[in-house]
């Protein structure tokens, strides 16, 4: 399973590619403005910096909604680095630019994914991820990893090439879970990364070989 990190904070990017592990970075317009980025050229200037920092594949997200607009801007997205992902909504004219993107050899992440239905039609489209929203799913008291499940089962009967990348993910469980589901990738919070390692077990019996080493070493 790949881990990409769903942030466009430039430390916690980094922090994740120090680690090791890294596979790529998902950012969408929320994370952006979180960060203060605004203004085209300094979102553009954001996405290569990231790209420059880390190793995987960026997705980067299309405001536009309609079919033009989105082809316009993704086109130009692509075009900043080869390992530029367009992130494009599963909207009517979403699907449409997918299409369009596959056939340019474009890669796509087709975003906003809560259903089964839309995840079929963005493979069909020929999309390379599909980000299916867990949290906002569990939120509204709907099964989350249910949905990721269900999609990595009907892409493997109709054996889709589209990976799937469990997104939305609010705490460690989820990945552990995503796993489970047998997603492709998942995009995560840094502190849910680092909440993996975390193991009371882990804490308590480094203390004691430091201690037993100290007592005869000093
Ligand atoms: O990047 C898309 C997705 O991961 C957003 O997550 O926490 O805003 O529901 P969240």
């Amino acid at each position: 399973m790949k881990f990409f990190i769903d942030t466009a904070n430039l430390d916690q990017i980094r922090e994740a590619q120090d680690l090791g592990i890294l596979d790529g970075v998902t950012t969408n317009p929320s994370l952006m403005a979180k960060e203060g980025i605004q203004g085209e050229q300094n979102i553009l200037g954001h996405y290569v910096t990231i790209c420059n920092i880390v190793t995987g594949d960026v997705s980067a997200e299309v405001i536009s909604t309609d079919f033009e607009g989105m082809i316009r801007e993704g086109e130009k997205l692509a075009g900043l680095h080869p390992r530029i992902v367009v992130k494009v909504p599963v909207t009517r004219e979403g699907i449409k630019a997918i299409r369009h993107f596959s056939g340019l050899n474009i890669r796509t992440n087709c975003t906003l994914i809560f259903s089964v239905g839309q995840a079929l039609l963005a493979a069909k489209a020929g999309a390379t991820y599909v980000s299916p929203f867990i949290g906002r799913l569990d939120d509204i008291s709907v099964d989350g990893v249910g949905l990721v499940r269900q999609i990595v089962e009907m892409y493997q009967y109709y054996q889709f090439d589209t990976q799937v990348i469990g997104a939305s993910i609010r705490h460690s469980m989820h990945i552990l879970q995503c796993a489970e589901a047998g997603a492709d990738v998942v995009t995560c919070p840094l502190q849910s990364i680092l909440g993996l390692l975390d193991h009371p077990l882990t804490t308590a019996g480094l203390q004691k070989f430091l201690s037993d080493y100290k007592k005869l070493n000093g």
